[in-house]
């Protein structure tokens, strides 16, 4: 696995790994992660695939950019991928990675082979959750970073997995809390700011794939059950006993489930 840095417009430094050979594959991670959240399915995927794991800026190596917005996000990804001489990706993102991939569908549609949402959605966020965010973010003004993430995270599993593998739940609280302040707010606003973008799965012209976990409490299966039919083309799984958080939770069918979508991706 190589690491790569890279100077964007946007970002004085994006660092991003890259391992394997075969189609390119993207991999956004979510909130409050990096790109180390993916590291458990890789080695499975490089055997088939070139993956391409960012740290988005902000998170992990990357430093924060200039502005932080799904757009810009989508831009640095895009300048990643330019810089590898790649025109043709399938991305998965994860939550608000699914956010970053939906603007880079909208602004780069030409390069989408296809596009995964893990546990992600294209509606804007409800006034109630615009409300939770900015008490979030009030929260960690007042320097209550830790408690904020550690009050998070056992929320993104299924309670089973929560209560099976407390040491997965204290690795990725730790793993979040090496997020800075300035960085969780960037995101949380970005979040809150970020549009609707249900048409860019009705006029996609790559295929979908939905990864939907039946205990999410951060997407709920009945906001993804509405929308993972606008595309044309559309990869439906469900998986019981899971939050948020397959790649954890449940690894070998999203492993599964990500090869069968890219071959579809590339082959159809
Ligand atoms: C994530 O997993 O990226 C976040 O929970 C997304 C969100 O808060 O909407």
């Amino acid at each position: 696995m190589n690491s790569f840095f890279l100077k964007t417009n946007n970002c004085e430094r994006l660092h991003y790994r890259k391992t394997g050979q075969g189609p390119a594959l993207l991999l956004i991670h979510g909130f409050p992660e990096d790109g180390q959240l993916w590291d458990g399915i890789l080695s499975d995927l490089q055997e088939n695939f070139t993956v391409i794991v960012p740290d988005i800026p902000g998170s992990g190596v990357s430093i924060l950019g200039k502005v932080m917005t799904m757009e810009s996000a989508a831009d640095d990804v895009a300048a990643i991928l330019k810089k590898e001489q790649i025109e043709e990706v399938v991305i998965a993102g994860h939550s608000m990675g699914g956010y970053i991939g939906l603007a880079f569908a909208e602004r780069h549609s030409s390069m989408l082979k296809g596009f995964s949402l893990v546990h992600s959605t294209a509606k804007e966020d409800t006034e109630a959750k615009k409300e939770l965010r900015r008490k979030s973010i009030e929260l960690i003004r007042k320097g209550g970073k830790e408690p904020f993430v550690k009050g998070m995270i056992p929320n993104l599993f299924a309670k089973q997995f929560c209560e099976s593998f407390p040491e997965i739940i204290q690795k990725q609280i730790i793993s979040g809390q090496k997020l800075s302040a300035e960085s969780m707010i960037a995101f949380y606003e970005a979040m809150i700011k970020r549009p609707v973008r249900t048409n860019v799965l009705k006029n996609a012209a790559f295929p979908v794939q939905w990864i939907i976990g039946k205990e999410d409490n951060v997407v709920p299966i009945a906001d993804s059950l509405q929308q993972c039919h606008l595309s044309n083309v559309n990869f439906v799984s469900v998986y019981d006993d899971c939050g948020h958080m397959s790649m954890l939770e449940n690894k070998d069918k999203l492993i599964f489930d990500i090869k069968e979508f890219m071959r579809y991706a590339y082959n159809h």
